[in-house]
């Protein structure tokens, strides 16, 4: 089993906001995140995906194929968007780097290969911040 790695970079602005909760509240929890007028973010995507190479190409997958994959159907219904109120795959969704994470998981299931699985969603929404998921 070999790893593979593919990095995005996308622009995005979101808010963190619960709509059951005060305003009092949702400034206590999420502070300046939950500014009303929205605040971006550079985040920095890495996509690791597994399986056996091919033995007539010696690759998991063409990094140009996953790479189209990744800007099809993540990049394109995120870059200079905003999450909460542009994103369809966000919809009714905080807009937290963790549910974004899980959100980009789902977006590329089931449209890789049939011999390439995906293992990881790496997320930085800062370079100190980030979340991964693994699809469970
Ligand atoms: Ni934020």
């Amino acid at each position: 089993m070999v790893y593979l790695t593919r990095v995005e970079h996308f622009n995005a602005a979101h808010r963190l906001y619960n709509p059951e909760w005060s305003a009092a509240k949702n400034e206590e929890i999420f502070g300046k995140c939950a500014n009303k007028n929205w605040h971006g973010h550079n985040y920095e995507l890495f996509v690791t995906v597994k399986g056996n190479p091919d033995p007539e190409t010696g690759f998991l997958i063409d990094a140009k194929i996953l790479s189209r994959i990744i800007n099809t159907h993540v990049l394109e219904e995120v870059d200079h968007l905003n999450l909460n109120e542009d994103v369809t795959f966000m919809k009714g969704k905080l807009c937290s780097t963790e549910n974004l994470a899980i959100g980009i998981w789902n977006q590329l299931s089931g449209k890789l290969p049939p011999s390439v699985h995906l293992h990881c969603i790496k997320l930085y929404e800062t370079p100190q911040i980030f979340v991964e998921y693994y699809g469970d």
